[in-house]
């Protein structure tokens, strides 16, 4: 996995937008995107409003209609999941925007992508899940330990606790039961202190590192002391990342694999992964890799669009009459290049001369008949 060779681009009018809080990771992907596409604005999430009553619906932004994009990358913490899912939902049909509307309150929420990876078949940490406190209890009796209690929002290994007993956990259940924090149970898996934080851009995976946590510490978050290093994921861990992704919906997302005696089991999905580590520890530039994908994607919704103007235009052509067409010019270097459309219904052909008549903004091409001159 090399770092990407900056690319060719194509010239286009393409614009996108960043919708997030301006994290360092965002800026470098908008910076990215930037060579990519024609125009690249940094829209800021606090400041998106969504209106929307029966068939309609609108999305603002500092109080005006949103502009129009390609495509939108947004982007947020949990806090901002609602406000995400309904952008993506309205807009979504309208331009390319890397995320399911769904994928944020699933993303977002560790019961949620548990659940959703279980309905995937893809391999995880046992989880259990109580309605009461008391039912709770019941299943820390049952359970082996070391076991891990986690709050379904928590992030950077703060929302993760660790109990070597019944004893310890059930003081752990207590507290949180009187503080009114819901949390989730799940079997310990030992790596260690081992995790890999592996990225998923489109269908592929364009990198990964390995997160071991410090000594006396079973976290390995950066954030908890944490320290990375290069990781090659084999081709089990990197289709388990790439059907985790597809099953939370996103095409750009940071998956937390444990690297388990049984096999990779998946722990989280990340929509914002930090693009720092990566990096840092891998050397890989995941900000061009999202900037090609999505101009890509792009790229080819365009072509099929324009395809199909064509294709309808072609069905309303009676080859007899002239007909007035609407197209932008496709200029190769300096020349103009035309598209088939135009070939079918002029009838030109190779084997017969043309008279051109060139003036300021216009061009007209006949048929010269050499017999006649
Ligand atoms: N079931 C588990 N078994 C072993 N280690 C775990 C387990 N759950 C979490 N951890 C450790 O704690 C870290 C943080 O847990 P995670 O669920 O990813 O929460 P966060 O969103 O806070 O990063 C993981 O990176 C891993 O090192
Ligand atoms: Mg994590």
């Amino acid at each position: 996995m090399t770092p990407q060779k900056k690319p060719k681009v194509p010239k286009n009018t393409m614009r996108a937008a960043v919708i997030s809080l301006g994290s360092v990771s965002s800026q470098w992907t908008a910076k990215a995107m930037r060579t990519y596409f024609s125009q690249v604005d940094e829209l800021d999430i606090r400041k998106i409003d969504i209106n929307f009553s029966g068939g309609e619906s609108e999305v603002l932004y500092d109080g005006k209609p949103i502009k129009k994009y390609d495509c939108i990358l947004a982007k947020g913490s949990f806090r901002y999941a609602q406000i995400l899912s309904s952008v993506t939902a309205i807009l979504e049909k309208q331009c390319y925007m890397p995320f399911r509307s769904t994928a944020f309150s699933i993303g977002h929420d560790k019961l949620l992508s548990q659940l959703t990876l279980h309905q995937f078949n893809i391999p995880m940490p046992k989880t259990y899940l109580s309605a009461t406190p008391d039912a709770g209890k019941e299943i820390l009796k049952k359970v082996n330990y070391p076991i891990v209690m986690k709050f379904p929002q928590g992030t950077q290994g703060k929302g993760v606790m660790f109990a070597d007993s019944f004893v310890s956990a059930s003081s752990m259940l207590d507290a949180l039961s009187a503080i009114r924090q819901s949390f989730i149970i799940q079997e310990y898996v030992e790596t260690e202190g081992m995790d890999i934080r592996v990225i998923v851009v489109g269908d592929q995976v364009i990198g990964a590192y390995k997160r071991i946590a410090q000594e006396e510490e079973r976290r390995s978050n950066i954030h908890a002391g944490g320290k990375g290093e290069a990781y090659t994921p084999d081709e089990v861990m990197k289709k388990i990342a790439v059907k985790a992704a597809k099953a939370v919906g996103a095409d750009i997302c940071g998956i937390d694999i444990l690297p388990s005696m049984k096999g990779p089991v998946v722990l989280e999905v990340n929509l914002s992964p930090g693009l720092q580590g990566i990096k840092k520890y891998a050397n890989i530039d995941v900000a061009d890799a999202i900037a090609k994908h999505c101009f890509d994607v792009c790229f080819g919704r365009n072509a099929k669009k324009k395809k199909a103007q064509v294709k309808a235009i072609m069905e309303n052509v009676d080859s007899e009459k002239s007909q007035q067409l609407i197209l932008s010019l496709d200029f190769r270097a300096n020349r103009i290049l035309l598209p088939e459309l135009i070939t079918k219904i002029t009838k030109f052909r190779e084997d017969v001369s043309y008279l051109i008549k060139v003036g300021h903004e216009q061009l007209q091409i006949k048929e010269y008949d050499v017999n006649n001159t």
